[in-house]
């Protein structure tokens, strides 16, 4: 073992940096690791902003913010897991703002806060349209000041489990290679998304699930796997994220014919109404010839350039660079994309799962505050109350008991098999997989789902994983061997899209993200008000169910 800690955090994003912090000032030793620099993660590309019911831009309150968030998840969510989050959120950005969040301002200096889709007031605190960037950068402020040590670039690749509980991780040192094993008391897993599933989508490149496809090969079941969020406007053709802000700000979204068209889907909320409704209704216009070239379109210009360049400055910086389009003068093209994971992790609301000593909070977790369609601007909010709550337990437990052992045995199992990996000289490449892999997702469990379309997915990726069994890996090198992490990865993407496409298919109902139009079109509240929970059995997903947890609000038909 190279080194030990109270708490281990694995990923250092918005929700890993905020644990790291709450472990820490509980009195914990705690660590950070993630294969790339804090600063780097994927939170800084969150955009809009974050929800609380401040209460700056009208009358709000966090009960009115948790009916939204209930409503808006298609009563997937679970109302104690949604009313803690609402109830805490306010505090926590306030404590944000002490550390020294720059947020945009209203008039008379309170933190501005916008409207965003499917919330029933203006409830978006931001920083213009880089409020995730500026959250990341004061959580490494505070990670910094607190000297919390950094395992910057290693990628973790294996939970440790011994004696029933989880006591570390191996990963892969990137800068000078070697397995190295960490071992802690308790291991919070923050690794974020798996948008990499998709061809189409607005993650990063780093976004391939490992944290959930490591804590299903221990044990722990994965919750919802099958929502997907796909978001309405990710710009043509690389997939960026074009902020939900925009339309906060006002912008309309309009089709071939100049018309815009979600009076005929949404008529009261418009561009506002929540996610998944307007990226059906897109793909609608698309599908059935109205859009261009494959896309809608988001047009700014009544906005005028000084709204623009106030608050949507990134937005512009994107258009113009990643499409060629100065949104002060051109609309910009637009299409669903795959964007957030509403699934994952399934923990309580401690962020415990069901293994001692492992917790998971942020997007790979599924407590589940989001349900079948996260609101906007709630993302960031969970990444920083979940992760102050999850960091607070775990360091807790840590603090409580004293033992921590990585056996030699699993650390001798785990360079016998990266050795093999390595050793192996004839095979097909990882990224041919890969491709084939975001591709044919995005064929076949994209926006709208067919039961045909999940069966042959589900085959595909079934071969799929045959195929990675001889996979190759052409760099044998120990630094930086970016084909060796990729390699690693789509083993992880491939565990997840195994356990999506069952669980679309047994989810036999048309709810949030998870659409079936051609076979299921309602919601069917009296035999899937309830969550999928995914384990694998010999290497293959299974599918169990589990109740919502209602508390006070009864499922409603949703109308925008
Ligand atoms: O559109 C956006 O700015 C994204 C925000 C979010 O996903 O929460």
């Amino acid at each position: 073992m190279e080194a030990k800690h109270d708490v281990l955090i694995v990923g250092a994003g918005c929700a890993g940096m905020r644990a790291a912090i709450e472990a820490h000032d509980a009195g914990a030793d705690v660590a950070l690791l993630s294969k790339i620099h804090p600063v780097r993660s994927h939170s800084g590309a969150a955009e809009g902003g974050i929800n609380a019911a401040l209460g700056n831009a009208s009358d709000d309150d966090p009960e009115q913010h948790a009916y939204d968030t209930v409503k808006g998840s298609d009563y997937l969510g679970d109302q104690d897991a949604i009313q803690i989050l609402c109830d805490e959120a306010p505090a926590d950005v306030y404590q944000l703002e002490h550390w020294g969040a720059v947020f945009s301002r209203t008039e008379d200096g309170r933190i501005a806060q916008r409207p965003f889709g499917a919330a029933g007031a203006p409830r978006t605190a931001y920083a213009a349209d880089i409020t995730g960037h500026v959250l990341v950068h004061v959580l490494y402020e505070q990670v910094m000041k607190r000297e919390i040590p950094t395992y910057e670039e290693f990628f973790a690749w294996k939970l440790v489990m011994n004696n029933d509980r989880c006591q570390g991780v191996i990963a892969w040192d990137l800068l000078d290679g070697g397995l190295k094993s960490i071992g802690a008391k308790t291991v919070v897993v923050t690794t974020g998304g798996a948008g990499r599933l998709y061809v189409g989508t607005t993650n990063a490149y780093a976004c391939t699930g490992d944290g959930m496809s490591m804590a299903l090969r221990v044990g722990v079941a994965l919750k919802d796997m099958e929502m997907m969020q796909f978001h309405p406007t990710t710009l043509s053709p690389t997939g960026v994220l074009i902020t939900e802000g925009t339309r906060g700000e006002g912008a309309y979204l309009l089709n071939s014919e100049n018309d815009r068209f979600l009076k005929r889907y949404a008529p009261n909320a418009m561009e506002l109404a929540s996610r998944d409704v307007i990226s059906r209704a897109e793909q609608t216009e698309i599908d059935e010839g109205r859009g261009v070239n494959g896309n809608v379109l988001l047009d700014l210009r009544h906005l005028g350039a000084e709204k623009i360049l106030e608050r949507l400055h990134g937005t512009r910086e994107l258009s113009m660079t990643f499409a060629g389009v100065d949104p002060i003068s051109e609309p910009i093209p637009v299409r669903p994309g795959a964007h957030y994971h509403m699934g994952g992790i399934d923990t309580d609301v401690w962020g415990l799962t069901n293994v001692e000593g492992l917790y998971a909070a942020g997007e790979c977790a599924c407590v589940s505050v989001h349900g079948a369609n996260r609101l906007g601007g709630n993302a960031l909010m969970e990444t920083i109350t979940y992760g102050k709550r999850v960091g607070r337990h775990a360091a807790e437990w840590a603090l409580a008991n004293t033992t921590v052992e990585v056996p030699f045995s699993i650390e001798a199992d785990s360079e016998r098999e990266l050795n093999a990996l390595l050793d192996r000289r004839e095979g097909e490449r990882p990224w041919s997989i890969r491709d084939e892999l975001a591709s044919t997702m995005h064929e076949n469990f994209g926006v709208f789902r067919r039961e045909d379309q999940m069966r042959k997915q589900g085959e595909i990726v079934e071969t799929l994983r045959e195929r990675y069994e001889r996979v190759v890996v052409e760099d044998k090198g120990q630094v930086f061997n970016n084909d060796l992490t990729q390699a690693l990865e789509l083993g992880f993407l491939l565990d997840l899209a195994a356990s999506m496409v069952v669980c679309g298919i047994e989810r036999k109902e048309s709810r949030g993200a998870h659409a079936r139009p051609y076979d299921y079109p309602d919601r069917d509240d009296e035999n899937y008000l309830r969550h999928t929970l995914v384990t694998l059995e010999d290497d293959r997903p299974q599918v169990d169910w589990r109740p919502v947890t209602l508390t006070k609000w009864q499922p409603q038909e949703r109308t925008y």
